[in-house]
């Protein structure tokens, strides 16, 4: 199989060297102030604590943390994440993946399945590359005609015996019917063919991860569904056994919402939550409780700057779709009583003005300019919406990073 072609930049492409640049680096040192925007900015403080406090968390109960970085797509916060202690990180798509391997990250789950030629070509190449930094590549499976033509690619790859099969995990239903093979008997006679027939995979793990149940708003609706994803688990493993074959070493699963009930369960071994590091105003939504789980904080800003006031009643800001994500609802303003971002246009948020506790109301254009602080709705999709990160400590601004894997879908 071919290395992938180099293909030309877009600045290449189109023709575009010579635009300003949209980074805020030039802006280090200074006020927050005096960012331009809107931009997506993350407080070091906050994040740093959230990052700490469910790394402590994780530890204190035996089992690993592995982040999900498609929450921040960012190589500079994956470090930190594997600074404090994380085991690697989950990506949801190869390319994604690439960009973490470009930034020396070489432990990663691919907790997705991988399926098509064009996606194959370049997995075998991020395997490759996974190896040479010292790390491992893991990818989900969860069906017979995958891991065969995984199995294939990497067969065609291998010029030479030294490249070691690629890990996998195969992932189970169970219980949120998006991906995943039936749990029991059919995921473990899929584990027997794949270890009888395909020399190339080897399979480590079950990924059991229920997406629904990281939203659900009490922690008693919670707990019921992760006790259902135990059973699933359990089930297939008594299959496993019942079959003469080992059980799988790992069993990865769990996000934001669940990991405080996950880590009691003695069934994870490993957790994959992601939105923790920033929280978003539909994560909040959820019930919390400290001697469950740690409480993260929100970290997670779009700042965005109020270009018309034409009436006491109406600001315009300068953060709409493009800006932010309103699939989980719209943003929440920071310290702003008496304002509600109350619509979203492609380029416009619109902001109703109410009388805040001083029965004041501004006079018309008497906000133009403000810079004020949006709490997104979902985290996730925000980020892959921006190029960069401003970090902010105390106000000030104090670095940049690049949204690495931004837009990298593939
Ligand atoms: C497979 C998988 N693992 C982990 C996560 C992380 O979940 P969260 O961001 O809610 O912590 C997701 C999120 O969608 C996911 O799809």
């Amino acid at each position: 199989m071919n290395e992938p072609k180099p293909t030309k930049t877009v600045d290449q492409g189109l023709g575009m060297s010579g635009l300003p640049s949209l980074s805020q680096r030039e802006r280090i040192g200074q006020a927050f102030t005096e960012l331009d925007t809107p931009c997506l900015v993350v407080s070091q403080l906050q994040l740093q604590s959230n990052i700490e406090a469910l790394q402590a968390f994780v530890s204190a109960h035996g089992l690993k943390l592995r982040p999900h970085a498609k929450s921040h797509k960012c190589p500079e916060l994956a470090k930190l994440q594997i600074a404090a202690g994380a085991v690697g990180i989950c990506c949801q798509k190869v390319s994604e993946a690439e960009a973490f391997a470009a930034s020396g990250i070489g432990e990663i789950l691919i907790a997705n399945e991988v399926v098509g030629a064009a996606k194959l070509t370049r997995l075998v190449q991020l395997h490759k590359r996974c190896e040479s930094l010292k790390g491992q590549l893991i990818v989900c499976v969860d069906s017979l005609k995958a891991a065969e033509e995984m199995n294939q690619a990497l067969e065609q790859a291998a010029t030479s015996s030294d490249l070691p099969p690629l890990s996998i995990y195969l992932e189970i239903n169970v219980g949120q019917n998006r991906c995943g093979m039936e749990a029991g008997e059919p995921a473990a006679k899929l584990a027997q063919r794949i270890a009888a027939t395909m020399p190339r995979l080897r399979l480590i793990g079950l990924q059991a991860y229920h997406g629904t149940a990281q939203h659900l708003r009490s922690i008693q609706e919670r707990k019921a569904v992760v006790n259902q994803v135990c059973e699933k688990v359990n089930q297939t493993l008594r299959a496993f056994d019942s079959l003469g074959m080992g059980r799988p070493e790992v069993i990865s699963g769990g996000g934001s919402g669940s990991v405080g009930l996950d880590a009691r369960t003695n069934v994870f071994t490993e957790v994959q939550a992601g939105s923790y590091v920033f929280m978003d105003v539909d994560y909040m939504r959820n019930e919390w409780d400290a001697s469950v789980q740690p409480a993260f904080a929100k970290s997670l800003f779009v700042l965005t700057s109020v270009m018309s006031q034409p009436t006491s009643h109406r600001a315009v800001v300068d953060a709409g779709l493009k800006a932010l994500s309103v699939d989980s609802g719209l943003p929440e303003l920071q310290n702003a009583p008496g304002m509600v971002y109350a619509k979203a246009n492609d380029e416009h948020g619109l902001i109703e003005l109410k009388a805040a506790a001083d029965g004041g109301l501004p006079e018309p254009e008497a906000l133009l300019g403000q810079k004020l602080w949006l709490i997104p709705g979902h985290c996730d999709p925000t980020v892959n919406l921006h190029d960069e990160l401003v970090v902010i400590d105390d106000d000030q601004v104090v670095d940049t990073w690049p949204i690495l894997a931004r837009g990298r879908l593939f």
